[in-house]
């Protein structure tokens, strides 16, 4: 599939670089400035182009600008996609900009809006999407196949998943974080600290999807009667860690 790139920054980068891992895949980048493209064409193959080919070639053409950058580049693509013969889609990423708002920016042309996150990069990625391009879907999945995990929410769902999936990731940096400097404090290395911190974190995700056991019940099994890990868990619950990941979750959605 022939999939464009326009905005190659973390994000639109990090998926330029899974559809990268898919060879039939084509991929064109565009960016403001060039030598940021040009350094990820080095990296993931592809193309660095323009505007007009990126549109005319693709037929999966991501946005990957900031959300305030996207009404001017819009004003450039939109006479440029109305020459465009289907099938083909948009794919946004800009977060809270909802499919209505693209097709008045952009014109009446399919829209697939996604909420991905930055562990894309390493194809662990969490893609919610919604939109009506229903035909370009399938074509879509495919191509993006090795990014990670898909979801398909109604967009009314897209903020409150935004804020768990999308802002995720910096949430449980900070949670490496202090628990790798907890170790330190412990006398660990800060590496194997780290090691340590986020290979548990790994660890556990994958056992909460494979298992498909509610977390609580995983976590009353590492909770002896008696132990250590219950010590912990009653001082997480005395400095307030459910609430505060509860309020960061909510504050993020409604930002
Ligand atoms: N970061 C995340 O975790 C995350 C998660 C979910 C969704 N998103 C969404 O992803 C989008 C990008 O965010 P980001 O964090 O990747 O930002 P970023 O790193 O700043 O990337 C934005 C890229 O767009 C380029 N750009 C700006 N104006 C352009 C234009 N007119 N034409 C072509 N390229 C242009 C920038 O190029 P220059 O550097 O040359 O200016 C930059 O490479 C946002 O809409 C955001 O809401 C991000």
């Amino acid at each position: 599939m022939k999939i464009a790139f326009i905005g190659t920054g973390n994000m639109g980068g990090a998926l330029a670089r899974a559809a990268s891992r898919e060879q039939e895949n084509r991929i064109y980048l565009v960016n403001r400035h060039p030598e940021k493209a040009e350094a990820l064409r080095r990296e993931i193959g592809g193309e660095v182009t323009d505007y007009a080919q990126a549109v005319r070639e693709a037929e999966l053409v991501f946005l990957g600008v900031k959300p305030h950058v996207l009404p001017e580049l819009c004003e450039t693509l939109r006479p440029l996609l109305r020459e465009k013969k289907a099938p083909f889609a948009v794919v946004s990423m800009a977060a809270g900009v909802p499919v209505a708002r693209l097709r008045e920016l952009l014109g009446d042309c399919p829209m697939i809006r996604i909420m991905p996150n930055t562990p894309v990069a390493v194809g662990e990625g969490m893609i919610l999407y919604t939109g009506d391009a229903e035909e370009e879907m399938e074509a879509f999945l495919h191509a993006m196949r090795f990014a990670g995990r898909f979801l398909r929410v109604e967009e009314r769902l897209m903020d409150a998943g935004m804020a768990v999936s999308g802002c995720g990731p910096a949430f449980v940096d900070l949670f490496v974080e202090a628990l790798s400097d907890a170790g330190v404090a412990s006398g660990l290395s800060r590496k194997d600290a780290t090691v340590l911190a986020a290979q548990m974190i790994l660890g556990s995700a994958r056992l909460i999807l494979e298992s498909g056991r509610h977390p609580a019940e995983l976590k009353d099994a590492v909770c002896s009667p008696g132990g250590t890990t219950i010590q912990g868990v009653r001082k997480l619950e005395e400095k307030g860690f459910r609430s505060a990941v509860i309020e960061a979750v909510i504050a993020a959605r409604d930002a």
